[in-house]
């Protein structure tokens, strides 16, 4: 089995490491992505943000943009369909200090794709030339892209990973799978091998990698530079240490789980810190035999400190 590479260049900037956190919606803001990052994924991905609010509502989205310097590099996403709207937002966003400006043409819901944005954007390649021509001759900070396997009626993937590298693109995520898949289905990672071979740009493969032999999969398949994990990852934050979730000892799954908690409650505030820690928590304890009304308990707790002590007695049980 080859050895996975080690890191890789966007630009300038050094990647540290080749697993990489997927940027989710409601999930990659900084508690969990700062741990990720901590557990060894290279690269911080924020949740994508749209024109609309960087420009008329930034106030909407300063959380979502919130970093540490730790983190670095960091990637702000965004999207929309508009190669103006999207150029004054970069700028904008720009301002924000990130390492690079990443553009989701990947995202698969009708509202968004049905203005021409996300995966919209796959059905429009002159639109997208345009769009990275303006923002790489614009910005100082490298332009990247997230790109799936297009739409069904329209798998122009390499086109569009042509285009992207040719007008000023520095490093190219591929989700694996078709606007009609979503997030559902088996990832085609030969088509991911094909655009890797294509462009002289690094490519990070994504899609359905949850243990560290999918990790060698995508990897020898697709001669990827880095792979990007999202779901995987909510159940197993430690495979960005290449660990699998059964070898994580309870002790440790009690210390990262009390440490995520921690970073959900000073940064979002103690009552909806913990409301938003409550699909994380169950994620973490999904391996372990807890009764419904035990875990019913737990999740509906809005005391953080009786949600500690209760979350302390289920791991006292799982010990034992
Ligand atoms: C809840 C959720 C939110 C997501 N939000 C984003 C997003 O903001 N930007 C983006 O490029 N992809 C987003 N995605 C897609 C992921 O980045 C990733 O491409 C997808 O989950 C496939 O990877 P996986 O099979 O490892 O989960 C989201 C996926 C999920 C499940």
């Amino acid at each position: 089995m080859p050895e996975l590479k080690k890191g890789f260049q966007v630009g300038e900037i050094q990647v540290r490491g080749d697993l990489i956190l997927a940027p989710m919606d409601g999930y990659s803001s900084w508690p969990f992505r700062s741990l990720c990052r901590d557990l060894g994924s290279g690269i911080s991905y924020t949740e994508f943000v749209k024109t609309e609010d960087v420009l008329d509502r930034p106030h909407h989205i300063k959380k979502k943009l919130y970093f540490t310097e730790n983190e670095r590099p960091v990637f702000f996403q965004l999207y929309g369909h508009d190669p103006d709207k999207l150029l004054a937002a970069a700028l904008h966003l720009q301002e924000g200090e990130p390492d690079a400006i990443d553009i989701n043409l990947g995202c698969p819901n009708r509202s968004i794709t049905n203005r021409g944005a996300g995966a919209g954007l796959m059905r429009t390649p002159v639109k997208t030339a345009r769009i990275f021509k303006k923002l790489s001759r614009a910005l100082e900070v490298p332009i990247t892209a997230k790109i799936r396997l297009g739409w069904q009626d329209c798998q122009n993937q390499l086109l569009i990973a042509r285009i992207i590298a040719e007008y000023g693109g520095f490093l190219l995520a591929v989700h694996a799978r078709t606007k009609e898949q979503g997030h559902q289905g088996e990832p085609d990672l030969v088509a991911v091998a094909e655009i890797k071979r294509i462009v002289d740009i690094p490519v990070i493969g994504n899609g359905g990698v949850k243990t560290v032999s999918d990790i060698q999969t995508m990897q020898e398949i697709t001669d990827c530079d880095g792979v990007m994990i999202g779901r995987g990852a909510i159940h197993n934050p430690w495979i960005f240490s290449k660990l699998n979730r059964e070898e994580i000892p309870v002790n440790q799954v009690q210390e990262i789980m009390l440490d995520h908690l921690e970073r959900s409650l000073s940064f979002h505030g103690q009552e909806r810190g913990l409301i938003l820690f409550r699909k994380f928590a169950t994620s973490y304890l999904a391996p372990y035999s807890i009764s419904s009304e035990q875990r019913r308990q737990l999740l509906t707790q809005s005391d953080p400190r009786k949600f500690i002590q209760q979350l302390r007695e289920i791991f006292v049980a799982a010990e034992g």
